[in-house]
């Protein structure tokens, strides 16, 4: 659809692609629904991911980010261990394999040369793979065995945003999907769950100006900023701290809220903003712990919590989604903050400096 690769009345395609997000959801859910509102999905990848005694996830950058939430889902849901490696690092430290790999390729381009010269190297050992993309007739899809396509539409912005909430959404079908294929019963529906997310996104891409005020708030002079969280949430702070330093140029980090102790509060000064995110119930408590602790040094601690768990003093509240889920919708103010953190900075915001939407060089 060629209006899909035009802004239309947006400024920029990476905040038409965060607006498009609730819209993707409800796409992938009408892909990924039989007749009878229950999951379809290739036969063969049902039956690779039955047959597998462990998953191999390999994806860079925003996709890798994506990778780390999927392997909760089937760890949790679809009892399968899984590991998540940086497409660059594999080759190099190739991990002892199991006995019935399966290879999954995150790549929103299907064109990244890193995760390709894997996916060549584990074909020459003769073992399967499966592409999640959202271009599916790229090369990463095109040598995999199998692929599922992310429906997303074409992401134009350098940024990746709709592809990541796709590729979590389709991870977590294709987990429960495995889950139901092997008789393991759960009480968690993930078409009905991310209906509830789309919904819950819409909300948000309605609060821009609240987002935009954030940012003029705790980020518009900072030449650094932190992004802490804990299990999902940690996963869901690499990410946030990647979209700010890639078009905002403000150095970013993302850290699990229990590494801090270990070296990164040495770099909490006053008024380093600290954004962490609280939506996880089992361990809310801790993370509060980590907040005070950064406050009690100076930070100004921007807290994103989720309905239910928020508490005074919290920046926003989401609406509350499945906790499974909850990085589906926690990660939509972090690309809005980093769109006018970029925005106020004056920064090329779809065409950063020293990037390129698919990095097709090793
Ligand atoms: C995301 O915002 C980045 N621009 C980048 O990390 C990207 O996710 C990475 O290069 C992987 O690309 P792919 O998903 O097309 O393989």
């Amino acid at each position: 659809d060629a209006s899909d690769t035009e802004k239309g009345t947006y400024p920029h395609f990476m905040l038409k692609e965060i607006d498009e997000q609730p819209i993707v959801m409800r796409k992938i859910i009408r892909e990924y629904q039989n007749g009878d509102n229950q999951i379809k999905l290739d036969k063969d990848i049902r039956k690779a991911m039955q047959d597998t005694d462990r998953v191999y996830i390999i994806a860079a950058g925003t996709s890798y980010h994506a990778g780390l939430v999927g392997k909760e889902f089937m760890e949790k849901l679809a009892n399968i261990p899984v590991e998540v490696h940086v497409a660059s690092e594999f080759s190099y430290n190739m991990p002892l394999l199991s006995e019935k790999p399966l290879f999954v390729f995150i790549s929103q381009s299907g064109e990244t040369a890193d995760s390709r010269s894997v996916l060549v190297k584990i074909k020459e050992l003769g073992h399967p793979a499966l592409t999640i993309t959202n271009v599916p007739g790229s090369t990463l899809s095109r040598e995999a065995d199998y692929t599922l396509h992310l429906h997303a539409g074409p992401e134009i912005a350098v940024a990746s945003t709709k592809a990541y909430t796709a590729q979590i959404a389709v991870l977590a079908i294709l987990a429960v999907d495995t889950a139901q294929a092997k008789d393991l019963t759960l009480d968690f529906d993930p078409l009905q769950e991310l209906a509830l997310v789309a919904n819950a996104m819409e909300v948000l891409t309605d609060q821009k100006e609240e987002v935009e005020q954030l940012t003029r708030d705790y980020l518009a002079t900072t030449r650094n900023a932190f992004f802490i969280g804990r299990s999902a949430d940690y996963h869901v702070s690499l990410e946030g701290a990647l979209k700010l330093k890639e078009i905002s140029y403000i150095q970013a980090e993302g850290f699990a809220g229990g590494e801090l102790k270990h070296g990164t509060i040495a770099l909490i000064e006053e008024g380093t903003p600290v954004v962490a995110l609280a939506t996880q119930k089992n361990v809310n408590y801790s993370i509060r712990g980590n907040v005070q602790e950064v406050v009690a040094r100076g930070a100004n601690a921007l807290v994103i919590s989720m309905k239910g768990l928020e508490q005074d003093g919290d920046a926003f509240v989401l609406p509350k989604v499945h906790e499974l889920l909850t990085p589906l919708v926690s990660v939509v103010p972090l690309q809005l903050l980093a769109y006018y953190a970029a925005l106020h900075r004056d920064c090329d915001v779809d065409k950063p400096r020293n990037l390129a939407k698919s990095v097709t060089v090793e």
